[in-house]
């Protein structure tokens, strides 16, 4: 199109596909948004965000006119040229991910060769090729997306770099996906479909690796009495490591590493290469969670019969996803350790009904540290600062035992209260 503006479709409004719909929209396009789910469109239609991501309401609102909420693929095939790819690819019980949605859309979209797939969706490596041998003649783009949740607006709005793969002839579709993202003056690599499916890959697996190896150096610390803070520090100032990625806390969660990670192990044992260093990743991450129950057995004895309060569902704050979130881990070893178990959350506490097992959820954070003998600190949600510690925390409390399991509160500040303070690492 001559001004630039290009007709786009989103296939699945998931959290990927509403946030690339609504940010394609903020930068002038026309955008059909389509998903299976009519509830989920119905509300979308009435403005109504069914996701807590910051920003994403406003953003919807704004471009009301040029989002299209729609059930119906003829309508968005209609319109758009360029179809991207967002359904999820959850992981099967294997570790591999599950393609079955991905193969829905190519059905439903038949043999038409008018439209160019670009994959935003996270795939096994080779799956694009796989794709196109299928279909030949049409376009295929592997577009990966790098968004966090609870920024996910503003990393769509300023990326790193965006990363567009595609093999032939695609590779004028390549150049038209990349000009969409032009305004945001960004670096693009423009790279084969394999290699693009293996950068988001990879990416994820080496950030996953920088948490679990600062969560073993904090381990280690403890032992030798240094702390991690200001081992992190000192090592995030040299430019080839960065400050980024080097918080230690009780394990990495949420949708992507858990499931990113175990699918390049998977991978490469497919072609029978054992990858060793995400073996270990994944092991340390498990054992992190658990480490609090240890932690918590040095302070109360046994746990037998104990209350323990978890402040924070969700994997990390500003988001209310709880997927392979700590929370679910601890909560559950806590009470298999005969514990009763309170949460709260500002924001994911509805989420966590029903998959806590026999835990409490409390509507404030006072209510679920009312006669505790422990809290644990599991989302750094920054509320959780501004509790009254000193004073009605306290007072609340049947023991004053703090496990800061993201090292986020001030510990001298609980120390000098009279807390029993331990964090991770330090
Ligand atoms: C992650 C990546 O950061 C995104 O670039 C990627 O696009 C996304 O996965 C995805 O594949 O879709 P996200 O899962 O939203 O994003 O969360 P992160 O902010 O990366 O945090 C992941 C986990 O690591 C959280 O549980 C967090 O608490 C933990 N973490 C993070 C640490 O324990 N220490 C740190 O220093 C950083």
């Amino acid at each position: 199109m001559s001004d630039g503006k290009e007709p786009i479709g989103v296939i699945g409004v998931g959290w990927v596909g509403l946030v690339t719909a609504a940010c394609f929209a903020e930068l002038g396009h026309e955008v059909w948004a389509r998903d299976i789910l009519p509830e989920k469109i119905e509300s979308l239609a009435r403005g109504e965000v069914p996701i807590h991501e910051p920003g994403l309401p406003e953003l919807v609102a704004k471009n009301a006119e040029r989002l299209h909420f729609t059930t119906d693929m003829d309508e968005t095939l209609e319109h758009a040229r360029l179809l991207f790819v967002c359904v999820d690819t959850p992981p099967t019980y294997s570790g591999d991910a599950d393609l079955s949605r991905v193969e829905k859309v190519l059905h439903e979209l038949g043999d038409s060769d008018r439209h160019a797939l670009v994959m935003k969706s996270t795939v096994p490596v080779g799956t694009g090729r796989s794709i196109q041998r299928r279909r030949p003649g049409t376009g295929y783009v592997s577009n990966p997306e790098f968004l966090k949740e609870g920024s996910a607006v503003a990393d769509f709005m300023s990326p790193d770099r965006v990363v567009v793969g595609a093999d032939g002839e695609s590779r004028e579709y390549a150049d038209r996906v990349a000009g969409l993202y032009a305004p945001l003056d960004a670096p693009v690599v423009s790279t084969d479909v394999a290699s693009a499916e293996m950068i988001k890959l990879a990416s994820n697996a080496f950030l996953a690796t920088k948490i679990s190896f600062i969560n073993e150096i904090a381990n280690v610390s403890e032992e030798l009495g240094a702390d991690v803070t200001e081992v992190a520090r000192g090592m995030g100032l040299d430019d080839r490591i960065g400050p980024k990625f080097l918080q230690a806390g009780i394990g990495y969660g949420g949708s992507c590493f858990p499931k990113d990670v175990q699918a390049l192990k998977q991978l490469a044992g497919n072609t029978g290469y054992h990858f060793q260093l995400l073996t270990s990743v994944i092991e340390v991450n498990e054992l992190q969670k658990r480490r609090t129950i240890s932690k918590l057995q040095k302070h109360l004895g046994s746990l037998v019969g104990k209350e323990v309060a978890l402040l924070g569902v969700a994997f990390k704050p500003n988001t209310d996803d709880i997927r392979e979130a700590t929370s679910l881990v601890l909560s559950g070893r806590l009470q298999g350790e005969g514990a009763h178990v309170r949460v709260y959350d500002p924001v994911a506490a509805r989420e966590a009904d029903g998959v806590l097992g026999g835990a409490v959820i409390s509507d404030t954070a006072l209510d679920a540290l009312d006669g505790a003998d422990a809290v644990v600190l599991v989302t750094e949600w920054p509320e959780f600062r501004e509790l009254d510690w000193g004073g009605e925390v306290k007072r609340r409390l049947r023991q004053p035992v703090v496990i800061d399991g993201r090292n986020f509160l001030d510990r001298d500040a609980l120390e000098a209260a009279g807390f029993t303070y331990e964090g991770i690492g330090r």
